[in-house]
């Protein structure tokens, strides 16, 4: 692999399995204990807001509580002492980048924002959410979770497809392959000449587009990738 100077990292749910956060698609995830169309669409929010806040209010409250792991602490590390540029893209809404120092673009939001679906103004959010609750400016009993729900479009697509596009280096993190935008990042960055690796305990749905694979536990393969990145 030659020498990146442009390297961007996608992350998903499997970077934070270690820090005790469960994730969607794995024996016993999310989507196997909820329906999506029951708690992450804009229609579920419709139909039964309590039920949404309950499923995120849960959800942020663990994400709180949880800590950093060494493979989000490898990739501050990366952003900090690479001799070049790291774009850091998550399609997870846990806060864990940045609680280990990492600047991150958050493509599907943040569970620790609201956001007011009638003047889209966003603040912090409140450990716990409930229905009717008033947007701070606007005042509409309108907040909701500032998360990207299917049938939405993911946040700051312009500014991560630039970084792709112009990246020598894609290397995705810790997930399925199974969504996108983000799961067409690959052969987007592949196409645009870019070496990609995939660092996943498994094969994901996109694998055949990576040139490489580690395979293993991220807390153990990323602090690894990141030195060798560094040496
Ligand atoms: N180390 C590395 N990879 C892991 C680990 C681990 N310790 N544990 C699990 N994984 C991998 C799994 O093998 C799987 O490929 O993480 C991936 C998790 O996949 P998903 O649960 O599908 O999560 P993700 O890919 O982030 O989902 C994408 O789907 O539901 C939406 O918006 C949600 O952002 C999410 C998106
Ligand atoms: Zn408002």
């Amino acid at each position: 692999m030659r020498q990146a100077k442009r390297i961007v990292v996608l992350t998903g749910a499997g970077i934070s399995a270690e820090s005790g956060l469960g994730t969607f698609r794995d024996e016993g995830g999310l989507w196997a204990q909820h329906r999506i169309e029951d708690v992450a669409t804009p229609e579920a929010f419709a139909r039964n807001p309590d039920l949404v806040h309950r499923f995120y209010n849960a959800r942020r409250i663990q994400a709180a509580e949880a800590h950093p792991n060494p493979a989000h602490e490898a990739l501050a590390r990366l952003q900090n002492a690479f001799d070049g540029d790291v774009t850091l893209v998550t399609q997870n809404v846990d806060g864990l980048h940045e609680k280990a120092g990492a600047q991150v673009i958050h493509m599907h939001g943040e569970l620790a924002r609201a956001l007011c679906a009638d003047c889209a103004h966003r603040w912090d959010a409140p450990r716990e959410m409930s229905v009717g609750e008033t947007c701070p400016a606007c005042h509409a009993p309108s907040a909701r979770p500032d998360i990207v729900w299917f049938g939405e479009m993911p946040y700051h697509m312009e500014r991560i497809i630039d970084a792709v596009q112009s990246c020598d280096l894609f290397a995705a993190i810790g997930t399925s392959g199974q969504v996108y935008p983000a799961a067409g990042f690959v052969e987007e960055a592949r196409v645009c000449g870019a070496d990609t690796v995939e660092l996943n305990l498994r094969d994901s749905d996109t694998s055949h587009a990576f040139t490489d694979h580690i395979i293993g536990p991220a807390s153990k393969t990323v602090p690894a990738w990141v030195d060798r990145l560094l040496s």
